[in-house]
């Protein structure tokens, strides 16, 4: 597929995501000739700010990311694309000016991607003015819009928010962003199941005893107190990014990797998952908030004393579950997931935990090693695929240990591309098969829904843990006494 050249319109251009993400990303692929020619990116912001003053801000969010590689006439070629128009989204007649402005005599390219980086609260409103200015006429050139999650606040408003954006727009012209779905390593497990052969006759209940999904992050909530409190780490992480890293995992294979061949494997899965009765919730799901505590050797603040946070609340920072995905493949594996802010160590990583082999021949032997087999997908910060075998000790004596196979697909001197950049690309290819379907959201907010409606009423007590830890005890979501966290890339013997 060809990009074509395009507007990039980005409403909250001066907000966070557009300042650490969005504009890097545009310029990472300016510099490596990807933008199509002619391409331009206005920014739509509240504040009055000149063309001057945008591309003095953009500067110090390029150099703020790419530091010392800071190159000057890459600036400047990259400044040519810019263009500052300052919109108030509640008036009517700013979007008038708007729509004046890109079919005006300046040069824009006629196809037009709006993303929408603002509160989903406004998803509505920015969407109806667009089209009332006419502004999702596809007579000159195509018509998309970027949405940002999240896409909704439960499965209700989900669907209310689906129904209000279809009133304007065709699903072709909607691409729901997760950016984990851009992250190369996601993207390469797909690659590693059905690019080989060797592991997909095992991908299956006969071999596989559980799987494991962990993100942890660092970092705490910074300055996005308002936002997260309402949201929680259930919503923030597990509903969109893991969900969607457990159907990369479960999938069967598609048909072709056309997206929607893709998106209906995906949404198979999500439909096999076992719904958690209400009752249940509590054997499936728990939570927990960050404490005071220390990280890398710093002192940091427990999530109630963050900006923004009101006094007593109970919004979890972390969140553990177990999922069944009853299907042919899987049925009886429990899929267990969890995130948190503040933990010991930031990192993203798949784990599938093999089973024992069926005889124990080493059981009278100084075998004391017997772990079972491990693929290990790591997704960031490290990149890479491991697999964990049992090997004798050199020596005289009968005895093993675990070491580790690494398909490691990144060379030192592969740099890692931002997510970003390659589902900002793929909208101007118009390729819609890392962005999400209706039916996948709707679905993943199915599988939460009765975990948030009963924390939604529980809200005298919420565990706690210190920030830096591996987060709250949650021991009871395993099934077996050897089934425990897995935390790190390196053979762990027990
Ligand atoms: C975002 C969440 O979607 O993903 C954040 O809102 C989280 O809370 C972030 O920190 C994690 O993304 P990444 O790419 O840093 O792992």
């Amino acid at each position: 597929m060809n990009a074509e050249p395009c507007t990039y319109v980005i409403f909250g251009a001066t907000g966070n995501l557009s300042r650490i993400k969005l504009m890097p990303a545009l310029y990472h692929l300016d510099v490596a000739k990807q933008l199509p020619e002619g391409t331009r990116i206005v920014a739509i912001g509240r504040r009055p700010w000149d063309q001057q003053k945008w591309l003095a801000e953009v500067r110090d969010m390029i150099q703020a990311k790419v530091k010392d590689d800071f190159d000057e006439t890459a600036f400047q070629n990259f400044s040519q694309r810019l263009c500052y128009h300052r919109t108030d989204i509640q008036q009517p007649e700013d979007y008038k000016a708007l729509a004046e402005l890109l079919n005006g005599k300046q040069q824009f390219p006629r196809n037009i991607a709006f993303y929408l980086s603002i509160s989903p609260a406004d998803f509505g409103t920015v969407l109806e003015q667009l089209s009332h200015s006419e502004l999702f006429d596809e007579e000159f050139g195509w018509r998309r819009v970027i949405i940002e999650k999240p896409f909704g606040y439960d499965l209700d408003s989900a669907q209310a928010l689906q129904k209000r954006i279809s009133h304007y727009l065709s699903e072709e012209q909607i691409y729901r962003i997760d950016h984990y779905l851009g992250k190369g390593m996601v993207q390469n497990v797909l690659v590693f199941r059905f690019a080989n052969v060797m592991l997909e006759p095992l991908w299956n209940r006969n071999y596989i005893d559980h799987v494991q999904i962990t993100h942890s992050e660092e970092i705490g909530i910074d300055s996005r107190g308002d936002y997260y409190n309402g949201a929680g780490a259930l919503r923030d992480m597990l509903q969109s990014h893991l969900l969607q890293l457990l159907t990369l995992v479960a999938m069967e294979p598609p048909v072709s990797m056309e997206a929607e061949a893709l998106r209906d494997e995906k949404v198979k899965v999500l439909k096999s998952i076992r719904p958690i009765p209400k009752e249940a919730v509590h054997a499936h799901a728990h939570r927990g908030q960050y404490a005071a505590g220390t990280i890398k050797g710093e002192k940091v603040k427990g999530y109630l004393q963050e900006e923004d946070i009101p006094a007593g609340s109970v919004t979890e920072t972390y969140a553990s579950m177990k999922l069944y995905i009853d299907n042919w493949r899987w049925r009886g594996v429990p899929f267990y997931m969890r995130t948190g802010k503040r933990m010991a160590k930031a990192q993203s990583t798949i784990s599938i935990c093999f089973r024992h082999p069926p005889l124990q021949f080493f059981r009278d032997t100084n075998v004391n090693c017997m772990n079972p087999n491990w693929v290990l997908l790591g997704i960031q910060p490290e990149e890479c695929i491991k697999m964990e075998m049992t090997v004798k000790e050199p020596g005289l004596e009968m005895s093993t240990r675990s070491t580790t196979l690494d398909a490691s697909f990144r060379n030192h001197d592969e740099k890692a591309i931002d997510a970003y950049e390659d589902l900002l690309l793929d909208v101007l290819k118009g390729d819609r098969s890392l962005f999400l379907r209706f039916d996948e959201v709707e679905h993943a907010w199915r599988i939460v829904d009765p975990i948030l409606q009963t924390w939604a009423v529980e809200r005298d007590f919420i565990a706690t843990y210190p920030a830096g830890s591996w987060g709250p005890e949650d021991s009871r979501l395993f099934d077996k006494d050897n089934q425990t966290w897995r935390s790190s890339l390196t053979p762990e013997c027990k």
